[in-house]
C-alpha cells in the first residue's frame, strides 16, 4: 500500500538537514589541504578515511555494504523483488586539490539521507535501491576521469591501460589500490565490469557547478544531456642550457613550444564559433624548472568539451596540427601527443526524467531542464542503465575551488526529489 505516493505524505518527506550538513562538514574535515579547500586523492589515507566514514553511514542505514576491485562501494535496500534489476543512485567523494566541500559529496551523503526518508516514511521498495560510491571520477591522481564508472561501463581500453598506469611518483595503479585495500590477489578488474541490465535505472543528484539555477531562482535541474569530455596530453623537448650563455638564435625552448600550444588551444577553441566549446590547459609543467636553465622539457594536459561531440573532434584535430607546427618552427620534438580520453555526449533516459519532473511538481518545486557541462559518473553509467542527473543551484555557479557553496535549502531540496525519484523508479 503504498500510501507514501498521497500528499499528506509527500509533505512529511523529512530530511534531517542539520545532521545532513554535519555529515558534510566532517567529511570535508577528510582533507590534505587546509579548509575551506579539500583535497582528497584516490587511495590515499584521507580517501581511505573518507571511504570508512561513508560505509559506516550506509550500515547505519540499514544497507548492505560491499566494494569491488578498484573500490567502488555499493550499499544496498533489498525490495520487495530482490531479483528485479535494481535502481541505483550515487556519486563521488574524491575533490581535485584545493576543491569545495560539495562536489560529488551531495550525491552520496544526500543519497545516504534519501534513503533514511524513505525509511522514516515506512516506505517499501520494489526493485532493489542501491548507492554507488564511484572510485575516482577525478582524473587528479592517474590521469583518468570517471575511472570507477568508465570500468564497470565495461571499457575494455580502460582495463588495458590500468596495467601500465603510474603516478607522477611512479606508484601503479594497481600497487596504489593494494595500499587501499583493493585489488587483492589475485587481482581480477574484469570483475567490476556490470552484468547488461544490472539497473534498471541511475540518478545523480550533484551541484549544477554553474550559475543558471542560481540565477534564475529555480530550484531543481533536470540534466537532459552531458557534454562530451576529452583530454590530451602533450609533452616537448628541446636542449635545454644555460639562461645567460645560450644565446636566442641557438635555443630550442621546450617552455615557449608549450606556452604556443596553449595559446592554440584557445584559438581553436575560439574558432568553434559555439560558446559551447571550452578548452583549458590546466597542467603545465616545465623541466628542470629553475630560473636560469632553459626548459628542456615541457609538458600540457589539455581539456575540451562541447555538447556537439563532432565540433569538439574538430578543436582536437587542429590542437593537434598545431602541435606539430609548434614543434617544427620551434626545432623541438613533440615527444608525445596522447588522447587520454574522447568520450561522446550522454543523454538521460525519458523515463528518468519523467519521474524526475514529476517528483519536483510532487513537491512543488520549481525545475526546468538543462545539460550538463561537467562530466559525471553518470556519463557512464548511462552506457548501462536509463540514466538521470538532479541539480540543484550553487552559490554563483562556482565550483572546483573552496568557494564552492550550496545552501542547506537547496541541498534538502535535491534530496526530496530524489527519494520522491527513486520511490518512483524502484515501484516501476
Ligand atoms: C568533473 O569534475 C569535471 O571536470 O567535469
Ligand atoms: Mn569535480
Ligand atoms: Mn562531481
Ligand atoms: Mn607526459
Amino acid at each position: 500500500s503504498p500510501s507514501w505516493a498521497e500528499a499528506d505524505s509527500l509533505f512529511s518527506l523529512s530530511v534531517e538537514s542539520e545532521n545532513l550538513q554535519k555529515q558534510i562538514d566532517e567529511l570535508a574535515s577528510f582533507s590534505d589541504t587546509p579548509a575551506p579547500s579539500v583535497t582528497r586523492i584516490l587511495y590515499t589515507d584521507k580517501d581511505v578515511t573518507a571511504r570508512r566514514y561513508v560505509k559506516n553511514l550506509m550500515g547505519l542505514a540499514g544497507l548492505s555494504v560491499r566494494e569491488d576491485a578498484v573500490g567502488n562501494i555499493f550499499g544496498r535496500w533489498e525490495g520487495l523483488e530482490p531479483e528485479l534489476p535494481a535502481v541505483a543512485t550515487g556519486s563521488h567523494m574524491d575533490a581535485i586539490p584545493y576543491s569545495g566541500k560539495y562536489d560529488g559529496v551531495v550525491g552520496v551523503l544526500g543519497a545516504i539521507e534519501a534513503i533514511n526518508v524513505l525509511r522514516r516514511l515506512g516506505f517499501k521498495p520494489k526493485r532493489s535501491l542501491e548507492i554507488i560510491v564511484f572510485t575516482s571520477e577525478e582524473p587528479t591522481r592517474f590521469g583518468i576521469s570517471c575511472l570507477g564508472s568508465r570500468l564497470m561501463a565495461g571499457s575494455e581500453a580502460l582495463l588495458k591501460a590500468l596495467e601500465t598506469t603510474i603516478d607522477n611518483q611512479n606508484i601503479s595503479f594497481v600497487d596504489a589500490a593494494k595500499s587501499a585495500g583493493y585489488a587483492q590477489d589475485p587481482v581480477d578488474i574484469t570483475s567490476v565490469f556490470l552484468k547488461k541490465g544490472a539497473y534498471a535505472g541511475f540518478v545523480e543528484l550533484h551541484i549544477e557547478q554553474g550559475p543558471i539555477l542560481e540565477e534564475e531562482g529555480v530550484s531543481i535541474g533536470i540534466v537532459t544531456a552531458i557534454a562530451a569530455p576529452a583530454s590530451i596530453k602533450v609533452d616537448f623537448e628541446g636542449s635545454g642550457g644555460h639562461a645567460g650563455a645560450v644565446l636566442m638564435p641557438y635555443r630550442n625552448d621546450a617552455g615557449l613550444a608549450a606556452a604556443e600550444l596553449a595559446l592554440a588551444v584557445e584559438k581553436h577553441v575560439l574558432e568553434s564559433g559555439s560558446i559551447d566549446t571550452v578548452g583549458t590547459v590546466g597542467i603545465l609543467q616545465l623541466h628542470p624548472g629553475a630560473i636560469n636553465s632553459i626548459p628542456s622539457k615541457s609538458h600540457l594536459e589539455i581539456d575540451t568539451r562541447d555538447i556537439d561531440e563532432e565540433r569538439r573532434n574538430v578543436v582536437m584535430e587542429k590542437i593537434r596540427q598545431s602541435a606539430i607546427r609548434i614543434a617544427k618552427d620551434r626545432g623541438v620534438k613533440l615527444a608525445e601527443f596522447k588522447i587520454v580520453n574522447q568520450d561522446p555526449p550522454a543523454l538521460s533516459d525519458e523515463s528518468v526524467i519523467r519521474a524526475m519532473e514529476s517528483a519536483s511538481k510532487d513537491l512543488k518545486l520549481s525545475h526546468k531542464l538543462m545539460i550538463s557541462r561537467a562530466y559525471h559518473d553518470s556519463l557512464f553509467m548511462a552506457r548501462v542503465s536509463p540514466m538521470g542527473m538532479i541539480f540543484i543551484p550553487c552559490y554563483k555557479g562556482y565550483s572546483h575551488k573552496p568557494e564552492e557553496h550550496s545552501s542547506i535549502q537547496d541541498i534538502t531540496n535535491g534530496v526530496k526529489v530524489l527519494a520522491l525519484t527513486l520511490a518512483k523508479l524502484s515501484l516501476k
